[in-house]
């Protein structure tokens, strides 16, 4: 028998432990060990888009589970809730789409759009942003943040290279015709809601039709009406039409599970054996996915998502005016929001006080602080927040 050292088993962590368990959750609510009550506004970092324990996916889930979690040949026949939430998807995904193949996490949707995307071009070269996020596989972490990321497991993916986000000069210096993909996240997540000039995504992918590479659009944070719109890549002026669009986190509202979709130039050269694995497309988590789904088309939670963002970006900017010595910017789209403030250390405080007044935030790299709710969050909520963040900053303050 091993001894599994318990209290430290979670000590591998990607930011600071907070000294909290959590037992259950409603809504935007969470309750820790002690019975103490906090509003989530990290939604699980990006992903219970519709609040804890939302009766229509506990509902969607007890259902299927009840019928078959798991295909008996893992998948290889006709699924009905595969074809199903297919159905489904094709109402949000952009028009040129033709395929799409499902995962369990992010970082697989990444990895597999990367591997084919070197397979399809017969080219090496992947082009992504600083400070990006898109996975902690092998490959995924060579195209994340940038080569101080890549450096701690070297040998790293070779002829990969970062140019700033929303920089299209720089991406027009670097891509050429050995480029088989750039990878952009269209609103960065984890580098702090970085937010490009609303016409780069469409320069983005002018560069790479004029030097034959396939633009993977990664959606993981950003879809699923995370921006107020199904998808960010809908907030450019000009119609995007990737080669690939990777999606998790929002997809299930908290089940693992994600999916890649790509254009019929790239699915004619998918071939058998080019993706797959155990669980993917399982029957359970296609079926929650299309509950999901129906659940931000019919209530038209893009909509909501604009309005409840537009207040609580308002209410950060208002924030920052009381504050402008300890808040440099507040960035948001949707509910994706960021405070950047002027000291790194700062961050670390204020998620901790945060969390003792019972509100959860997101601690985010480079002195910022993230706040994703989910998508149904009420105004009161909101409200309790920004109180929650102004006590903190003032304790700070004084
Ligand atoms: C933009 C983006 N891509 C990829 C990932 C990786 O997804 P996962 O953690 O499901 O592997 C994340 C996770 O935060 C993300 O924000």
């Amino acid at each position: 028998m091993s001894t599994i050292d318990i209290e430290n088993s979670l000590g591998i962590t990607f930011c600071e432990r907070l000294p909290l368990a959590f037992t259950h959750g409603q809504g935007s609510q969470v309750w820790d060990e002690a019975g103490k009550q906090y509003l989530d506004f990290t939604s699980g970092w990006g992903v219970t888009c519709l609040g804890h324990c939302h009766p229509v996916v506990v509902a969607a889930i007890a259902k299927q589970a009840a019928r078959l979690m798991q295909s008996p040949n893992a998948g290889f026949t006709y699924s009905p809730e595969r074809a199903a939430l297919l159905q489904q998807l094709q109402k949000v995904l952009p028009a040129n789409i033709s395929n799409a193949y499902f995962c369990n996490s992010g970082a697989e949707a990444n990895d597999a759009a990367l591997k084919l995307a070197r397979k399809i071009t017969g080219k090496h070269k992947v082009i992504s942003t600083q400070g990006s996020f898109h996975g902690r596989s092998f490959n995924t972490l060579s195209v994340s943040r940038g080569p101080d990321n890549s450096g701690r497991y070297l040998p790293q993916l070779p002829d990969i290279c970062f140019v700033p986000h929303g920089d299209t000069a720089a991406l027009a210096e670097v891509i050429d015709q050995q480029t088989a993909a750039v990878i952009v996240e269209p609103v960065q997540g984890e580098g702090g809601v970085r937010i490009p000039p609303a016409n780069w995504l469409a320069q983005v992918q002018e560069l790479c039709h004029r030097h034959d590479a396939l633009l993977i659009v990664d959606e993981i944070q950003t879809g699923f009406c995370r921006t107020g719109k199904f998808f960010a890549l809908e907030h450019s002026p000009a119609l995007i039409q990737p080669d690939f669009i990777t999606m998790a986190k929002g997809i299930a509202a908290g089940f693992p599970f994600a999916a890649f979709a790509v254009s019929p130039q790239v699915n004619a050269l998918v071939q058998k054996d080019d993706h797959g694995g155990t669980y993917c497309g399982n029957p359970l988590g296609c079926a929650l996915s299309n509950t999901v789904l129906s659940y931000l088309l019919d209530h038209n939670i893009a909509s909501r998502v604009q309005l409840s963002g537009g207040f609580l970006l308002q209410a950060l900017q208002d924030l920052q005016e009381k504050f402008p010595l300890l808040i440099r910017q507040v960035r948001g789209l949707g509910l994706l929001c960021a405070i950047e403030l002027h000291e790194i250390a700062l961050a670390r405080r204020l998620t901790l006080r945060c969390a003792e007044a019972g509100l959860l935030v997101v601690p985010t790299r480079n002195g910022i602080i993230r706040l994703l709710p989910d998508l149904l969050v009420k105004r009161e909520d909101m409200e309790t927040a920004i109180s929650i963040l102004q006590q903190a900053l003032q304790d700070s303050a004084g």
